[in-house]
This record gives C-alpha cells, sequence and structure tokens, in this order.
C-alpha cells in the first residue's frame, strides 16, 4: 500500500467511495477540496486501488479542517484511517496551524479522541424529505457576501473557499447576511449560511429553499437555538448527530451568526 496526495485525477474514485458509504458530496465538492488544498488531501492506493482518503481544508494558520475520512469496507480495519489521519495532523504540525477541527460521526470519534482531539460542541443534520412551506416574498438578492462577515462569524478566513462554493449555485445575500447552496447527490445542500440577525437568516434561507423543490440537508450547530427554531419551522427534521472536535487551541467565534455550515467536510 502507498500513501499519497489525492490529485485531480482521484475525484471520480474518491466521489464512488463517498457515495458508496451514503454521503452527499459530489464529483464538484471533491474538485473544490483538492483544488484549494492540493497538498493536504491523501489517499491509501492498494494494488491500483483508491482504499482511504482524508482531507485537511487549511484557512491560513489560524485553523484547518479535517474531513472525507473514509476507508472502503473491504480495506477497514488496517489502520488506512489512522494512518491518513496522522499524516495529516503532522502537515498541520508542520504548517504550525493553531486549531485543527472536524465534525466527528460516532464511528469516526473514538479515533479522533485517540489522537487528541477534544470534544467542541454537538452539530446535527437536518433534512426536508419533500417540498415545505413555498417560497415567499424576500429581500434577498444575488451577490457577494460581505467581506469580513463571515471571518468574523466562523473565526477563520474562508474566502478562497467561499469564491468556489460562489461558482456552484447563485449566493444570495440580504443587508448584514448570506447564504449559499449546491447540488448534493442525495439532496440539495443549504450552506454556508451567515446572518447577525434571526430575522436576516430566514428571508435568506426561505428565499434559497424556494429555488429547488427536492430534498434538502442542512447542518447546524444546535447551540444556536435560533437556527433549530427556524429548522424546525420551515419543515426539517434532524437526521444525524455529529460531534464537533478540535485539536490545539480552542477556537470559537461569533457562532450565534452561523445558521448553516459550509459542508461537514469545510467547517
Ligand atoms: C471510520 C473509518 C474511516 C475507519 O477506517 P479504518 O481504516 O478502518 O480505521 P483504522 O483501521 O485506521 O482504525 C482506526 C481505529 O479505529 C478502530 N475502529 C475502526 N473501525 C471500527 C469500528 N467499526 N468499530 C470500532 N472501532 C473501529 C480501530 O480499532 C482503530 O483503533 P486502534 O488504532 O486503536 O486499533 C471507516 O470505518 C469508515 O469509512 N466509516 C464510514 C465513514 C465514517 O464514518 N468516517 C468517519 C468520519 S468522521
Amino acid at each position: 500500500m502507498t500513501i499519497r496526495l489525492l490529485t485531480e485525477k482521484d475525484v471520480a474514485a474518491a466521489a464512488a467511495i463517498s457515495a458508496a458509504t451514503g454521503w452527499n458530496q459530489t464529483d464538484q465538492d471533491w474538485g473544490t477540496l483538492l483544488a484549494l488544498n492540493p497538498d493536504s488531501c491523501v489517499g491509501v492506493e492498494c494494488d491500483g486501488t483508491l482504499a482511504a482518503t482524508a482531507t485537511l481544508s487549511c484557512y491560513g494558520r489560524q485553523l484547518a479542517w479535517i474531513g472525507m475520512v473514509l476507508t472502503r469496507p473491504e480495506f477497514r480495519s488496517r489502520g488506512f484511517a489512522r494512518q491518513l489521519l496522522e499524516r495529516l495532523l503532522a502537515e498541520a504540525d508542520a504548517r504550525e496551524i493553531l486549531t485543527v477541527k472536524l465534525d466527528a460521526t460516532e464511528v469516526g470519534q473514538p479515533i479522533y479522541e485517540s489522537l487528541g482531539f477534544i470534544t467542541e460542541q454537538p452539530v446535527e443534520r437536518w433534512v426536508r424529505p419533500r417540498e415545505g412551506p413555498g417560497p415567499e416574498d424576500s429581500l434577498a438578492t444575488v451577490g457577494t457576501p460581505a467581506r469580513g462577515l463571515d471571518t468574523q462569524a466562523f473565526g477563520a478566513d474562508r474566502e478562497m473557499l467561499l469564491h468556489h462554493l460562489a461558482e456552484r449555485a447563485a449566493t444570495l445575500t440580504a443587508e448584514q447576511g448570506y447564504v449559499m447552496r449546491r447540488n448534493g447527490v442525495r439532496a440539495a445542500y443549504l450552506g454556508p449560511c451567515v446572518a447577525r440577525a434571526p430575522e436576516t437568516a430566514e428571508q435568506l434561507i426561505r428565499a434559497a429553499l424556494g429555488q429547488h423543490s427536492g430534498p434538502w440537508f442542512w447542518d447546524l450547530m444546535p447551540e444556536n437555538a435560533e437556527a433549530v427554531r427556524l429548522a424546525a419551522r420551515l419543515g426539517f427534521t434532524v437526521a444525524r448527530k455529529l460531534v464537533r472536535m478540535y485539536r490545539g487551541e480552542p477556537l470559537r467565534a461569533k457562532e450565534s451568526w452561523i445558521y448553516a455550515l459550509a459542508g461537514l467536510e469545510f467547517g
């Protein structure tokens, strides 16, 4: 087996692994991860087959985000995920990154704990299988997120990521807020959404939901009670519970402004 960097040529094989696991990431999501982080997305190759993956999205020196920790079922329990994670953590340390975070599934959590990660807060995947309340008149317009608003909320500069995601579908903005959406393998993905006030978030999210009539996924931090209330009011229910974990310096920003994550793989 070989551990090596993933490249654009691996997108199809990597996306096949995530889709077979029931995850929502598309070829485009993998393309974004690899385009933005060409030196920190790794995989295990066994006899020409991509057996395992893990990605590290770097947001300057402030923060890096681990995602897409996946091992094909027939290659599990051989230490592949652990070796990939150790490699990514060594990379983060070499870059002197202050904080590394991730959103862990139940099966992933013990592995991360053994690598020194500490629980920060819960994260939830909310879903809406069918159409909910219809679109309403909204003051949201197509635009670009206000510079600085996202960084203040998230705690690190992810402008390059937002730039990539904005190419997937029009960003809706209102005064002091924005929302994005993108397609997914199983459902349209709502997020990221950052807003200074709950009324702004509601206006933006209602407008975004009005643009697609199929099923939706929405990842949020339930400590933001306004986000939970809004998701419930718009016909969403909790489908999965995850745990946000961190290693290094604690980093909490203006999370009451974050109504939807950019993705479990992005933060
Ligand atoms: C989680 C996952 C990536 C582990 O991959 P893997 O290559 O089999 O993991 P490893 O062989 O490196 O095992 C790492 C540790 O987890 C333990 N482990 C692995 N699979 C386990 C399981 N199903 N149940 C309990 N423990 C498990 C191993 O014992 C090992 O511990 P050790 O190093 O102390 O012996 C893989 O099961 C998977 O792809 N699951 C579905 C996707 C997922 O949930 N990913 C995590 C996202 S946060």
